[in-house]
């Protein structure tokens, strides 16, 4: 069976654009093949007469900073740019403090623009250094990795890491503008985009069960790129910003979004947050391990687990804690980890379970102890 995407219908050629409806923070995400060109004319409407500086990093700026600099000067807005290390070392005080000076230095004012040009790493530190320069400048996020595209640009968190844990320090701060150019993704690596894709899936899991199974049979033509790619990462996008939208500070129902990011952040700590294990590879096997505890739970029929870690092993996303490379530590570890992440408190941990495919749900009691049995017969498995 193929199901047609929804959004092929729109013209060819033309951008799908979403809206994050969040009154007057409200922007709009830009998303198809080619839309990087149409930047500086998207600038220039929104703030007509901007000055614009760059934040990217060292393997972005090799493939995609003159492109991005050349559609800004055909809207007559001038860059300059501020390159970082590739990778999860840049989300630092150091870096955060580099790249605050260099805006400092560019003289980039209240009416001027920050453009985050890269992944999540990229788009969390520019976005936390516009939120905190001069008390705030705009900034637009041009997301180059797949997960940046369906994820991390879009919704505000923003921020950097501390020596005590990831992501302690930043703000809530949302950007005026998102351009995801699908074609970007063409240069980025296959390991990095397979990663991304976990995020995909993860919305057809906790929300979107028709999604879902689009994407059981259409997987291969998100990889390749074209409309599927598109349609895959709007749906994502749009159901972030539906979230995003009525729970903008995690208050409730944004949780859902973490997903398999329970289990998920305790195997990627356990990995040392290393090119042992991607973040989307520990969201694999924590939407596994969710669903899995599911099934422990009687929410939900063993087959229908069985479906997401078929669909994750097909796409070659790992779906068994045998295959983390160095092996995982033992349950005491992993519940450890899994505690200094979500708190626990008297003995219950928040998780986000799911009565199926697609009907994921805020748990906010649930046994320590119970994850702890069903971890221990998993990594004995
Ligand atoms: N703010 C949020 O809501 C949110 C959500 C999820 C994740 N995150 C954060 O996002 C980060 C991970 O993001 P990521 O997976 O994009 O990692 P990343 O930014 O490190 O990018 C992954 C790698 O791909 C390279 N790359 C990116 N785009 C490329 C392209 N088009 N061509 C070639 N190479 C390219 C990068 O240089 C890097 O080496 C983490 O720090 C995580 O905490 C934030
Ligand atoms: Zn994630």
């Amino acid at each position: 069976m193929t199901v047609q995407p929804r959004d092929v219908g729109a013209a060819a050629g033309e951008p799908i654009v979403v809206n994050v409806g969040l009154g007057a923070r409200a922007y709009d995400i830009v998303i198809g093949r080619g839309t990087l060109a149409s930047l500086g004319a998207r600038v220039a409407a929104l703030k007509p007469g901007a000055r614009a500086a760059i934040v990217t990093d060292e393997n972005v700026s090799k493939q995609h900073l003159e492109a991005t600099e050349a559609a800004l000067a055909s809207a007559g807005i001038g860059a300059t740019s501020v390159t970082v290390r590739p990778g999860e070392g840049s989300k630092s005080i150091a870096s955060f403090e580099r790249v605050c000076d260099a805006l400092i230095a560019a003289r980039i004012e209240r009416g001027d623009l920050v453009v985050a040009l890269g992944g999540g790493v990229v788009g969390d530190l520019a976005g936390f250094a516009a939120a905190s320069v001069r008390r705030g400048l705009d900034f637009v996020q041009v997301p180059t990795s797949l997960l940046a595209q369906v994820d991390s640009s879009v919704g505000g968190k923003t921020g950097i890491n501390s020596r005590h844990g990831k992501n302690l320090i930043g703000a809530f701060y949302q950007p005026i503008l998102v351009v995801a150019d699908t074609a970007l993704l063409d240069t980025l690596p296959a390991r990095e985009f397979r990663a991304g894709y976990a995020e995909v899936a993860k919305y057809g899991l906790l929300g979107d069960a028709a999604f879902f199974a689009w994407l059981e049979n259409n997987w291969q033509d998100v990889f390749a790129g074209g409309p599927a790619r598109e349609h895959a990462i709007a749906v994502s996008c749009r159901m972030k910003a539906a979230i995003v939208a009525r729970d903008e500070r995690e208050t409730g129902d944004r949780a859902l979004l973490n997903l398999g990011h329970t289990f998920g952040h305790a195997f990627e700590a356990a990995a040392g947050f290393s090119d042992r294990l991607l973040h989307g590879e520990a969201i694999a096997l924590g939407m596994v391990a969710a669903f899995g505890f599911c099934v422990r739970r009687k929410l939900i029929g063993p087959q229908e687990a069985e479906r997401v870690t078929r669909h994750l092993a097909a796409v070659g996303l790992p779906t068994h804690l045998s295959e983390v490379k160095g092996g995982l530590p033992d349950v005491d570890r992993l519940m450890e980890l899994m505690a200094q992440d979500k708190k626990v408190k008297r003995g219950k941990l928040t998780f986000i379970l799911a009565r199926g495919i697609g009907q994921a749900y805020v748990a906010p009691d649930i046994e320590a102890a119970d994850v702890r049995a069903f971890l221990a017969e998993r990594l004995a498995a």
